[in-house]
Protein backbone atom coordinates (compact mmCIF):
# COMPACT_ATOMS: atom_id res chain seq x y z
CA UNK A 1 0.00 0.00 0.00
CA UNK A 2 1.37 3.22 -0.76
CA UNK A 3 1.24 6.74 1.19
CA UNK A 4 1.92 9.92 0.29
CA UNK A 5 3.25 12.73 2.25
CA UNK A 6 0.37 14.45 3.61
CA UNK A 7 -0.28 17.99 4.54
CA UNK A 8 -2.22 18.60 7.26
CA UNK A 9 -4.96 16.94 9.56
CA UNK A 10 -8.12 18.56 10.28
CA UNK A 11 -11.44 17.51 11.77
CA UNK A 12 -12.61 14.86 14.40
CA UNK A 13 -12.79 11.26 14.78
CA UNK A 14 -15.28 8.46 15.63
CA UNK A 15 -12.97 5.40 16.38
CA UNK A 16 -14.48 1.62 17.09
CA UNK A 17 -14.21 0.20 21.04
CA UNK A 18 -11.14 -0.51 22.48
CA UNK A 19 -10.01 -3.97 21.77
CA UNK A 20 -9.16 -5.21 25.25
CA UNK A 21 -12.35 -3.81 26.50
CA UNK A 22 -14.18 -5.11 23.89
CA UNK A 23 -12.73 -8.85 24.50
CA UNK A 24 -13.58 -8.79 28.46
CA UNK A 25 -17.39 -7.70 27.59
CA UNK A 26 -17.85 -10.95 25.18
CA UNK A 27 -16.13 -12.97 27.46
CA UNK A 28 -17.69 -11.54 30.54
CA UNK A 29 -21.98 -11.00 28.85
CA UNK A 30 -21.25 -15.23 27.46
CA UNK A 31 -20.18 -16.31 31.34
CA UNK A 32 -22.74 -14.08 32.93
CA UNK A 33 -26.45 -15.59 33.18
CA UNK A 34 -28.79 -13.90 30.49
CA UNK A 35 -28.89 -10.87 28.44
CA UNK A 36 -26.08 -8.28 27.54
CA UNK A 37 -26.13 -5.41 25.63
CA UNK A 38 -22.39 -4.14 23.83
CA UNK A 39 -22.52 -0.97 21.70
CA UNK A 40 -19.32 0.47 19.93
CA UNK A 41 -17.62 -2.99 19.72
CA UNK A 42 -14.55 -3.07 18.23
CA UNK A 43 -14.89 -4.64 14.77
CA UNK A 44 -11.23 -5.74 14.24
CA UNK A 45 -10.93 -9.75 13.14
CA UNK A 46 -9.39 -10.60 16.76
CA UNK A 47 -12.83 -9.40 18.76
CA UNK A 48 -14.51 -11.33 15.77
CA UNK A 49 -12.26 -14.43 16.95
CA UNK A 50 -13.73 -14.31 20.52
CA UNK A 51 -17.46 -13.96 19.07
CA UNK A 52 -16.66 -16.88 17.04
CA UNK A 53 -15.05 -19.09 20.48
CA UNK A 54 -18.38 -18.66 22.52
CA UNK A 55 -20.83 -19.03 19.65
CA UNK A 56 -19.27 -22.43 19.23
CA UNK A 57 -19.51 -22.64 23.00
CA UNK A 58 -22.86 -22.55 22.58
CA UNK A 59 -23.54 -18.61 23.12
CA UNK A 60 -26.12 -17.43 21.45
CA UNK A 61 -24.83 -13.52 19.76
CA UNK A 62 -26.70 -11.82 17.10
CA UNK A 63 -25.93 -8.41 16.07
CA UNK A 64 -28.80 -6.48 15.74
CA UNK A 65 -28.24 -2.69 14.07
CA UNK A 66 -25.06 -2.11 15.63
CA UNK A 67 -25.43 -3.88 19.12
CA UNK A 68 -24.31 -7.18 20.11
CA UNK A 69 -26.56 -8.63 22.43
CA UNK A 70 -25.00 -11.50 24.13
CA UNK A 71 -27.50 -14.19 25.83
CA UNK A 72 -24.68 -15.39 28.05
CA UNK A 73 -25.28 -18.94 29.36
CA UNK A 74 -23.85 -18.47 33.18
CA UNK A 75 -20.55 -20.56 34.41
CA UNK A 76 -21.73 -23.99 34.30
CA UNK A 77 -23.66 -24.36 30.87
CA UNK A 78 -21.63 -23.82 28.00
CA UNK A 79 -21.47 -26.86 25.95
CA UNK A 80 -18.77 -28.47 23.89
CA UNK A 81 -17.98 -27.09 20.30
CA UNK A 82 -17.79 -29.50 17.14
CA UNK A 83 -14.45 -28.47 15.81
CA UNK A 84 -11.01 -26.52 17.42
CA UNK A 85 -11.87 -23.42 18.54
CA UNK A 86 -9.79 -20.99 16.38
CA UNK A 87 -8.01 -17.87 18.01
CA UNK A 88 -7.22 -16.86 15.03
CA UNK A 89 -4.05 -13.52 15.34
CA UNK A 90 -5.57 -13.24 19.21
CA UNK A 91 -3.34 -13.94 22.29
CA UNK A 92 -6.33 -12.25 24.00
CA UNK A 93 -8.43 -14.67 23.01
CA UNK A 94 -6.47 -17.47 23.70
CA UNK A 95 -4.86 -16.48 27.02
CA UNK A 96 -8.26 -15.29 28.62
CA UNK A 97 -10.20 -18.41 27.25
CA UNK A 98 -7.94 -20.68 28.53
CA UNK A 99 -8.60 -19.69 31.93
CA UNK A 100 -12.25 -20.69 31.06
CA UNK A 101 -12.01 -24.09 29.33
CA UNK A 102 -9.51 -25.98 32.07
CA UNK A 103 -13.12 -25.62 34.17
CA UNK A 104 -15.13 -27.42 31.22
CA UNK A 105 -16.57 -30.99 31.84
CA UNK A 106 -15.26 -31.83 27.80
CA UNK A 107 -12.27 -31.62 26.37
CA UNK A 108 -11.49 -29.27 23.53
CA UNK A 109 -9.09 -28.23 21.48
CA UNK A 110 -7.55 -24.39 20.56
CA UNK A 111 -6.01 -23.38 18.00
CA UNK A 112 -4.63 -20.36 16.18
CA UNK A 113 -3.10 -18.31 13.08
CA UNK A 114 0.34 -18.97 12.01
CA UNK A 115 1.56 -16.06 13.84
CA UNK A 116 -0.29 -16.86 17.17
CA UNK A 117 1.02 -20.57 16.77
CA UNK A 118 4.47 -19.36 17.72
CA UNK A 119 3.90 -16.98 20.69
CA UNK A 120 4.48 -18.23 24.01
CA UNK A 121 1.59 -19.99 25.90
CA UNK A 122 3.74 -21.44 29.08
CA UNK A 123 2.91 -18.59 30.77
CA UNK A 124 -0.76 -18.90 30.91
CA UNK A 125 -0.11 -22.96 31.58
CA UNK A 126 2.07 -22.58 34.32
CA UNK A 127 -0.63 -20.65 36.45
CA UNK A 128 -3.33 -22.86 35.52
CA UNK A 129 -1.46 -26.61 36.13
CA UNK A 130 -0.48 -25.17 39.08
CA UNK A 131 -4.68 -24.92 39.46
CA UNK A 132 -4.85 -28.01 38.68
CA UNK A 133 -5.84 -27.36 35.26
CA UNK A 134 -4.49 -30.55 32.28
CA UNK A 135 -3.38 -28.38 29.37
CA UNK A 136 -1.11 -30.31 26.49
CA UNK A 137 0.38 -28.18 24.34
CA UNK A 138 3.04 -28.84 21.32
CA UNK A 139 6.62 -29.07 21.57
CA UNK A 140 7.26 -25.54 22.10
CA UNK A 141 4.39 -25.01 24.82
CA UNK A 142 2.87 -23.10 21.95
CA UNK A 143 -0.82 -23.82 20.28
CA UNK A 144 -2.63 -25.69 19.99
CA UNK A 145 -3.39 -26.32 22.91
CA UNK A 146 -5.62 -29.45 24.33
CA UNK A 147 -7.83 -29.05 27.57
CA UNK A 148 -9.29 -32.10 29.06
CA UNK A 149 -11.46 -32.47 31.79
CA UNK A 150 -9.94 -32.22 35.54
CA UNK A 151 -11.81 -32.72 38.73
CA UNK A 152 -9.17 -31.50 41.08
CA UNK A 153 -9.43 -27.52 40.75
CA UNK A 154 -7.59 -25.37 43.47
CA UNK A 155 -7.52 -21.36 43.87
CA UNK A 156 -3.66 -20.39 43.79
CA UNK A 157 -2.17 -17.08 45.30
CA UNK A 158 -0.26 -16.52 42.23
CA UNK A 159 2.50 -13.42 41.54
CA UNK A 160 2.81 -12.50 38.46
CA UNK A 161 6.68 -13.28 37.30
CA UNK A 162 5.79 -10.59 34.06
CA UNK A 163 3.82 -7.61 33.82
CA UNK A 164 0.95 -9.51 31.45
CA UNK A 165 -3.07 -8.49 31.81
CA UNK A 166 -3.44 -11.59 29.87
CA UNK A 167 -1.65 -14.32 32.37
CA UNK A 168 -3.41 -11.96 35.21
CA UNK A 169 -6.82 -12.42 33.42
CA UNK A 170 -6.48 -16.35 32.88
CA UNK A 171 -6.09 -16.84 36.72
CA UNK A 172 -8.93 -14.47 37.68
CA UNK A 173 -11.43 -15.77 35.22
CA UNK A 174 -9.99 -19.37 36.07
CA UNK A 175 -10.18 -18.14 40.00
CA UNK A 176 -14.17 -17.45 39.04
CA UNK A 177 -15.51 -21.03 38.98
CA UNK A 178 -13.73 -22.03 42.35
CA UNK A 179 -15.23 -22.08 45.99
CA UNK A 180 -12.29 -20.46 47.63
CA UNK A 181 -10.39 -17.01 46.73
CA UNK A 182 -7.85 -17.11 44.15
CA UNK A 183 -5.64 -13.93 44.36
CA UNK A 184 -3.25 -12.23 41.81
CA UNK A 185 -0.37 -10.40 43.33
CA UNK A 186 1.26 -7.77 40.48
CA UNK A 187 4.40 -5.57 40.88
CA UNK A 188 4.40 -3.90 37.90
CA UNK A 189 0.79 -2.40 36.78
CA UNK A 190 -0.18 -3.99 33.49
CA UNK A 191 -3.96 -2.63 32.61
CA UNK A 192 -6.66 -3.50 34.49
CA UNK A 193 -9.72 -3.89 32.65
CA UNK A 194 -10.76 -7.37 33.98
CA UNK A 195 -10.52 -6.05 37.39
CA UNK A 196 -12.23 -2.67 36.54
CA UNK A 197 -14.83 -4.47 34.69
CA UNK A 198 -15.51 -7.36 37.19
CA UNK A 199 -15.16 -4.62 40.16
CA UNK A 200 -13.38 -7.02 42.19
CA UNK A 201 -11.67 -6.09 45.66
CA UNK A 202 -8.29 -4.59 45.22
CA UNK A 203 -5.52 -4.49 48.02
CA UNK A 204 -2.25 -2.62 47.91
CA UNK A 205 0.76 -4.03 49.90
CA UNK A 206 4.32 -1.42 49.66
CA UNK A 207 4.14 -1.44 45.84
CA UNK A 208 2.39 -4.73 45.47
CA UNK A 209 -1.68 -5.06 44.36
CA UNK A 210 -3.44 -8.17 45.12
CA UNK A 211 -6.57 -8.39 43.09
CA UNK A 212 -8.81 -11.08 44.90
CA UNK A 213 -11.29 -12.97 43.22
CA UNK A 214 -14.05 -13.87 45.61
CA UNK A 215 -15.34 -17.46 45.91
CA UNK A 216 -19.30 -16.10 45.45
CA UNK A 217 -18.41 -13.90 42.63
CA UNK A 218 -20.64 -14.80 40.08
CA UNK A 219 -20.37 -12.10 36.68
CA UNK A 220 -23.47 -10.41 35.72
CA UNK A 221 -25.00 -9.20 32.82
CA UNK A 222 -24.49 -5.35 31.46
CA UNK A 223 -25.01 -2.58 29.06
CA UNK A 224 -21.85 -2.38 27.70
CA UNK A 225 -20.87 1.11 26.05
CA UNK A 226 -17.41 0.49 24.73
CA UNK A 227 -14.98 3.62 24.80
CA UNK A 228 -12.96 3.70 21.60
CA UNK A 229 -9.44 2.36 21.30
CA UNK A 230 -6.59 4.16 22.76
CA UNK A 231 -4.45 1.95 21.13
CA UNK A 232 -5.85 2.48 17.54
CA UNK A 233 -6.22 6.43 17.95
CA UNK A 234 -2.65 6.79 18.85
CA UNK A 235 -1.73 6.43 15.74
CA UNK A 236 -3.58 9.38 14.88
CA UNK A 237 -2.75 11.55 17.80
CA UNK A 238 0.98 10.88 16.12
CA UNK A 239 0.34 11.53 12.58
CA UNK A 240 -1.34 15.21 13.88
CA UNK A 241 0.98 16.46 15.93
CA UNK A 242 3.80 15.86 13.87
CA UNK A 243 1.79 17.05 10.59
CA UNK A 244 2.23 20.55 10.27
CA UNK A 245 -1.06 23.44 11.20
CA UNK A 246 -3.01 20.46 12.66
CA UNK A 247 -5.62 19.91 14.64
CA UNK A 248 -7.99 16.71 15.84
CA UNK A 249 -10.17 15.45 18.09
CA UNK A 250 -11.07 12.06 18.82
CA UNK A 251 -14.28 11.34 20.46
CA UNK A 252 -15.35 9.09 23.28
CA UNK A 253 -11.83 7.82 23.97
CA UNK A 254 -10.88 5.28 26.61
CA UNK A 255 -8.50 7.06 29.62
CA UNK A 256 -7.82 3.72 31.90
CA UNK A 257 -5.03 5.49 33.52
CA UNK A 258 -3.10 1.78 32.65
CA UNK A 259 -3.46 2.91 29.09
CA UNK A 260 -2.74 6.46 28.97
CA UNK A 261 1.05 6.26 29.35
CA UNK A 262 1.43 7.05 25.19
CA UNK A 263 -0.75 10.15 26.53
CA UNK A 264 1.72 10.99 29.22
CA UNK A 265 4.66 10.33 27.14
CA UNK A 266 4.02 12.48 24.10
CA UNK A 267 3.33 15.11 26.52
CA UNK A 268 6.45 14.94 28.17
CA UNK A 269 7.85 15.00 24.64
CA UNK A 270 6.31 18.41 24.35
CA UNK A 271 2.80 16.95 22.34
CA UNK A 272 -0.10 19.24 23.16
CA UNK A 273 -2.64 16.72 24.00
CA UNK A 274 -6.08 17.78 26.03
CA UNK A 275 -8.51 16.08 27.67
CA UNK A 276 -11.91 16.87 27.75
CA UNK A 277 -15.68 16.10 28.53
CA UNK A 278 -14.96 13.14 30.45
CA UNK A 279 -16.80 9.93 31.70
CA UNK A 280 -17.41 7.20 32.98
CA UNK A 281 -18.95 3.46 32.51
CA UNK A 282 -18.97 0.62 34.63
CA UNK A 283 -15.20 1.03 35.76
CA UNK A 284 -13.89 2.36 32.72
CA UNK A 285 -13.31 6.37 32.21
CA UNK A 286 -13.38 8.23 28.83
CA UNK A 287 -13.35 11.72 27.12
CA UNK A 288 -12.42 13.38 24.09
CA UNK A 289 -8.73 13.86 23.09
CA UNK A 290 -7.64 17.51 21.55
CA UNK A 291 -4.68 16.83 19.79
CA UNK A 292 -2.51 19.86 18.30
CA UNK A 293 1.12 20.25 16.21
CA UNK A 294 3.74 20.05 18.24
CA UNK A 295 7.45 20.27 18.05
CA UNK A 296 8.62 16.90 19.99
CA UNK A 297 11.67 16.12 21.56
CA UNK A 298 12.91 12.48 22.85
CA UNK A 299 12.91 12.03 26.28
CA UNK A 300 14.15 9.07 28.81
CA UNK A 301 11.09 6.76 29.29
CA UNK A 302 10.77 5.26 32.95
CA UNK A 303 11.26 1.14 33.09
CA UNK A 304 7.68 0.98 35.25
CA UNK A 305 5.69 2.94 32.20
CA UNK A 306 6.51 0.70 29.43
CA UNK A 307 3.91 -2.08 30.36
CA UNK A 308 1.18 0.56 30.03
CA UNK A 309 2.70 1.46 26.88
CA UNK A 310 3.65 -1.81 24.98
CA UNK A 311 1.46 -1.67 22.15
CA UNK A 312 2.26 1.95 21.60
CA UNK A 313 6.17 1.84 21.11
CA UNK A 314 5.71 1.32 17.47
CA UNK A 315 4.00 4.70 17.15
CA UNK A 316 6.09 6.35 19.46
CA UNK A 317 9.36 5.13 17.83
CA UNK A 318 8.05 6.55 14.71
CA UNK A 319 7.44 9.78 16.96
CA UNK A 320 11.17 9.54 17.85
CA UNK A 321 12.26 9.46 13.98
CA UNK A 322 10.62 12.97 13.68
CA UNK A 323 11.38 14.51 17.55
CA UNK A 324 14.71 16.18 18.77
CA UNK A 325 17.72 13.72 19.69
CA UNK A 326 18.49 10.31 19.65
CA UNK A 327 15.69 7.81 21.40
CA UNK A 328 16.09 5.15 23.58
CA UNK A 329 13.85 2.03 24.60
CA UNK A 330 14.67 -0.59 26.81
CA UNK A 331 13.26 -2.80 29.12
CA UNK A 332 10.60 -4.17 26.27
CA UNK A 333 11.80 -7.53 26.03
CA UNK A 334 7.97 -8.37 25.70
CA UNK A 335 7.72 -7.45 22.25
CA UNK A 336 9.76 -9.69 20.82
CA UNK A 337 6.70 -11.77 21.75
CA UNK A 338 3.95 -9.94 20.40
CA UNK A 339 2.40 -10.88 16.92
CA UNK A 340 5.80 -10.03 14.89
CA UNK A 341 9.30 -9.92 17.23
CA UNK A 342 8.14 -6.59 17.17
CA UNK A 343 11.55 -5.27 18.25
CA UNK A 344 13.15 -6.69 14.53
CA UNK A 345 10.39 -5.02 13.02
CA UNK A 346 10.74 -1.43 14.41
CA UNK A 347 14.40 -2.16 13.73
CA UNK A 348 14.04 -3.32 9.74
CA UNK A 349 11.87 -0.41 9.27
CA UNK A 350 13.88 2.83 11.23
CA UNK A 351 16.77 1.55 8.93
CA UNK A 352 14.65 1.47 5.60
CA UNK A 353 14.13 5.16 6.47
CA UNK A 354 17.43 5.78 6.82
CA UNK A 355 18.27 6.29 10.55
CA UNK A 356 21.31 4.66 12.24
CA UNK A 357 19.78 1.85 14.50
CA UNK A 358 21.33 -0.35 17.22
CA UNK A 359 18.88 -3.38 18.22
CA UNK A 360 19.05 -4.85 21.45
CA UNK A 361 18.10 -7.99 23.48
CA UNK A 362 15.22 -5.80 25.62
CA UNK A 363 15.21 -2.65 22.79
CA UNK A 364 16.88 -0.38 20.35
CA UNK A 365 18.09 3.30 20.11
CA UNK A 366 18.28 5.37 17.09
CA UNK A 367 19.61 8.77 15.59
CA UNK A 368 20.25 10.45 12.03
CA UNK A 369 18.60 11.68 9.64
CA UNK A 370 15.79 9.93 7.83
CA UNK A 371 16.50 9.61 4.01
CA UNK A 372 14.58 11.75 1.67
CA UNK A 373 13.66 8.63 -0.67
CA UNK A 374 10.46 6.76 -1.04
CA UNK A 375 10.42 4.42 2.06
CA UNK A 376 10.09 0.82 1.62
CA UNK A 377 8.38 -0.61 4.78
CA UNK A 378 7.05 -4.00 5.88
CA UNK A 379 4.30 -4.88 7.92
CA UNK A 380 5.32 -8.24 8.93
CA UNK A 381 1.99 -9.41 9.29
CA UNK A 382 1.56 -6.89 12.25
CA UNK A 383 -1.39 -4.29 12.83
CA UNK A 384 0.57 -2.05 14.68
CA UNK A 385 3.54 -2.37 12.92
CA UNK A 386 1.68 -1.85 9.21
CA UNK A 387 -0.52 1.44 10.88
CA UNK A 388 3.08 2.30 12.45
CA UNK A 389 4.64 2.16 8.73
CA UNK A 390 2.11 4.12 7.22
CA UNK A 391 1.96 7.42 9.31
CA UNK A 392 6.39 7.30 9.18
CA UNK A 393 5.18 7.15 5.10
CA UNK A 394 3.09 10.01 5.34
CA UNK A 395 5.41 12.34 7.25
CA UNK A 396 8.11 11.88 4.60
CA UNK A 397 8.11 14.11 1.87
CA UNK A 398 9.07 11.40 -0.26
CA UNK A 399 5.77 9.04 0.92
CA UNK A 400 6.25 5.15 1.50
CA UNK A 401 5.37 1.94 0.45
CA UNK A 402 3.91 -0.53 3.62
CA UNK A 403 3.84 -4.14 2.55
CA UNK A 404 1.04 -6.46 3.31
CA UNK A 405 -1.14 -3.61 4.87
CA UNK A 406 -4.36 -5.89 4.62
CA UNK A 407 -3.46 -7.22 8.46
CA UNK A 408 -4.36 -3.83 10.13
CA UNK A 409 -7.99 -5.70 9.94
CA UNK A 410 -6.93 -7.05 12.91
CA UNK A 411 -7.73 -4.01 15.36
CA UNK A 412 -8.85 -1.21 12.58
CA UNK A 413 -10.67 -2.25 9.49
CA UNK A 414 -11.80 1.46 8.98
CA UNK A 415 -7.57 2.98 9.07
CA UNK A 416 -8.00 3.92 5.86
CA UNK A 417 -11.42 5.92 5.54
CA UNK A 418 -10.66 7.20 8.72
CA UNK A 419 -7.11 8.90 7.18
CA UNK A 420 -9.33 9.95 4.23
CA UNK A 421 -12.08 11.83 6.12
CA UNK A 422 -9.32 14.14 8.28
CA UNK A 423 -6.48 14.62 5.75
CA UNK A 424 -6.72 18.27 4.06
CA UNK A 425 -4.83 19.45 1.36
C1 LIG B 1 -3.79 -7.23 26.36
C2 LIG B 1 -2.66 -7.24 27.14
C3 LIG B 1 -1.32 -6.94 26.62
C4 LIG B 1 -1.39 -6.25 25.27
C5 LIG B 1 -2.35 -6.91 24.34
C6 LIG B 1 -3.76 -6.90 24.93
C7 LIG B 1 -5.09 -7.54 26.99
O1 LIG B 1 -0.59 -8.14 26.49
O2 LIG B 1 -0.11 -6.20 24.67
O3 LIG B 1 -2.39 -6.23 23.09
O4 LIG B 1 -6.14 -7.22 26.41
O5 LIG B 1 -5.08 -8.11 28.09
P1 LIG B 1 0.16 -8.84 27.73
O6 LIG B 1 -0.80 -9.30 28.71
O7 LIG B 1 0.92 -9.98 27.12
O8 LIG B 1 1.07 -7.78 28.27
Amino acid sequence: MHFDKISKIKGELKLPGDKSISHRAVIFSSIAQGKSVITNLSNGEDVKSTINCFEQLGVDIKNDAGRLIVEGKGLNSLSQPKAPLDSGNSGTTARLISGILIHQKFRTTLIGDDSLSLRPMKRIITPLNLMGGKIEASGNLTLPLKFSTSENLVPINYELPIASAQIKSAVLLSGLHLNSDTTVVENIPSRNHTEAMLGLPIKTDNSKKIITINSSFTPQVKEYFIPSDISTAAFFIVLTLLSKNSELLIKNVTLNHTRTGILEVLRIMGGSIETVALHDAYGEPYGDILIKSSRLQNIKIDKNIVPNIIDEIPILAVAGAFADGGSLTEHAAELRAKETDRIKAICYNLTQAGLRVDEFEDGFKFSGKLKNKKFGLKSFGDHRIAMSGAVLSMLNNSGGEVEDFECVNISNPQFLKQLKNIIRS
